[in-house]
């Protein structure tokens, strides 16, 4: 079951007349001219739709918060700065169907009653940005977008605007300052967007799969969108996998699948390169924590282990992870899991916006402790040194950076403490291991 990448395919897709004669915009003929703004939402909330972002937030819910007792404008953002090592999920539907977008975007702004809404995107894609730019001035064209949609009284303009290569800009609020013309500083909540975002006015900031999700939920209903994956995880996800895998790629799955059929399957990873072993996974892009191939693959239940969001979360921090944003990062045995962890911390470092200390100053010292361990400098004290770190980073951040660079940590050493206690005891020993590169 496709519902994202359906037409992902077809030559042309990217040109408004080819989207349209495949049954695109219908969404937005049928939701301007048959339904009114809270009637899209009660079916947004009737999916059951978790924001694809990485939160799981459900979507129909935070439309729903939008305060529309105020006279204030109402803004709508789509979330395309996409940095999270390991997903590169958002990029490829941009690239090869921007008008989904362009239509969700419509439906999206149409149900929280906005007539202004911003496309943050990633600014390194800049070829893409010219796609999406192309897109929306097709759709201007031929009447889908600007003054009085299809006769309908509705207004909407879409401005994309790329960010400046900050992963923090990628935090909503972040996202927000940024979008304002200030330093990517995320706010502290409450309030949240939906009372007071963008110049202080409600809004809405969701993931590019998530609004891509929205013109099949219209043309089909919720309750149709419900009946797939399973009941905490609706629909289906697109997983960005990579690593030591045969068939890197961009998949859709419909949610619940398990991981053991992901991961062997030819249609989709095909298993680990040749004659190899897996190690471990990182199921939801860089942040979530890592699990041993035992754990990826069945609960400790024993259970199958499912791509879903109740299912990969089973076991909490010690056994589980979480779905996050769909980057599936796959390890084999050839892995230094030190080396691998190191160049996640570094990355962290490098991108903490530094307003909070624990943060700022944490991210730094866990990239130092672990660069000592990877050459052959560390003593077995920095191994507990490096855990109290991220504990202390942990839940003491305005927004999740910290936690994003604390979990891998905390979880690299639960799992593996071995491998770091080899690199103490035989320093450079791992030096003809590898490290997947994302
Ligand atoms: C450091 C950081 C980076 C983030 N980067 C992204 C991103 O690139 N894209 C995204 O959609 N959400 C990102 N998020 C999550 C957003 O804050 C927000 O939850 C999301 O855009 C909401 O959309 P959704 O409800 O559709 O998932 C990030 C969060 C953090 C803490």
């Amino acid at each position: 079951m496709k519902i994202l990448l359906q037409n992902i395919d077809v030559p042309g897709i990217q040109n408004f007349e080819v989207y349209r004669r495949l049954g695109g915009y219908s969404a937005v003929e049928k939701a301007l001219k048959t339904m009114v703004h809270s009637e899209v939402v009660k079916e947004v909330k009737d999916s059951g739709l978790r924001g694809r972002g990485g939160a799981g937030f459900p979507t129909g819910m935070k439309w729903f918060f939008i305060d529309h007792t105020t006279d204030k404008p109402k803004y709508m953002i789509c979330n395309a700065d996409e940095g999270e090592p390991g997903t590169f999920k958002d990029r490829y539907l941009m690239q090869h169907n921007p008008h989904l977008l362009v239509e969700g975007m419509i439906l999206s702004s149409f149900a929280i009653e906005s007539s202004t809404a911003y496309i943050y995107i990633r600014g390194e894609l800049f070829s893409i940005l010219h796609i999406l730019e192309k897109a929306i001035g097709e759709a201007y064209a031929n009447g889908f977008l600007g003054k009085n949609i299809l006769g309908s009284g509705y207004s909407l303009d879409i401005y994309c605007h790329p960010g400046a290569g900050a992963y923090i800009c990628g935090e909503e609020t972040a996202l927000i300052e940024s979008l304002e013309g200030n330093r990517g500083n995320p706010r502290m909540k409450p309030p949240f967007p939906a009372v007071a975002g963008l110049y202080g006015c409600p809004t809405v900031v969701n993931n590019v799969e998530t609004i891509c999700n929205i013109p099949w939920i219209v043309n089909n209903s919720g309750a149709e969108f419900a009946k797939l994956g399973t009941d905490k995880s609706p629909g289906t996800k697109l997983i960005s996998a990579c690593g030591h895998i045969r068939y890197p790629g961009v998949y859709e799955i419909e949610l619940g699948m398990p991981v053991n059929e992901f991961l062997y399957s030819n249609e989709y990873c095909g298993g680990i390169r040749d004659n190899h072993q897996l190690k471990a996974v990182i199921a939801g892009g860089s942040s979530v924590p890592v699990l041993p191939a035992d754990l990826i693959l069945r609960t400790p239940k024993g259970e199958p282990r499912l791509l879903s969001y109740e299912s990969l979360s089973e076991g909490g921090f010690d056994s589980g992870t979480m779905l996050g944003s769909g980057g599936f990062i796959v390890m084999d045995e050839t892995t230094c899991m030190v080396r691998q962890l190191l160049s996640y911390a570094r990355f962290y470092y490098d991108e903490s916006c530094g307003q909070c200390s624990p943060c700022r100053e944490g991210t730094g010292w866990m990239e130092k402790i672990l660069h000592r361990l990877e050459n052959g400098r560390g003593r077995m004290k920095d191994i507990d040194l490096l855990a109290s770190v991220a504990k202390n980073i942990e839940g003491n951040t305005i927004c999740p950076l910290g936690d994003a660079a604390a979990w891998p940590v905390r979880s690299f050493i639960h799992h593996f403490r071995d491998e770091f206690e080899w690199h103490v005891n035989e320093p450079l020993a791992c030096l003809n291991m590898h490290q997947v590169t994302v």
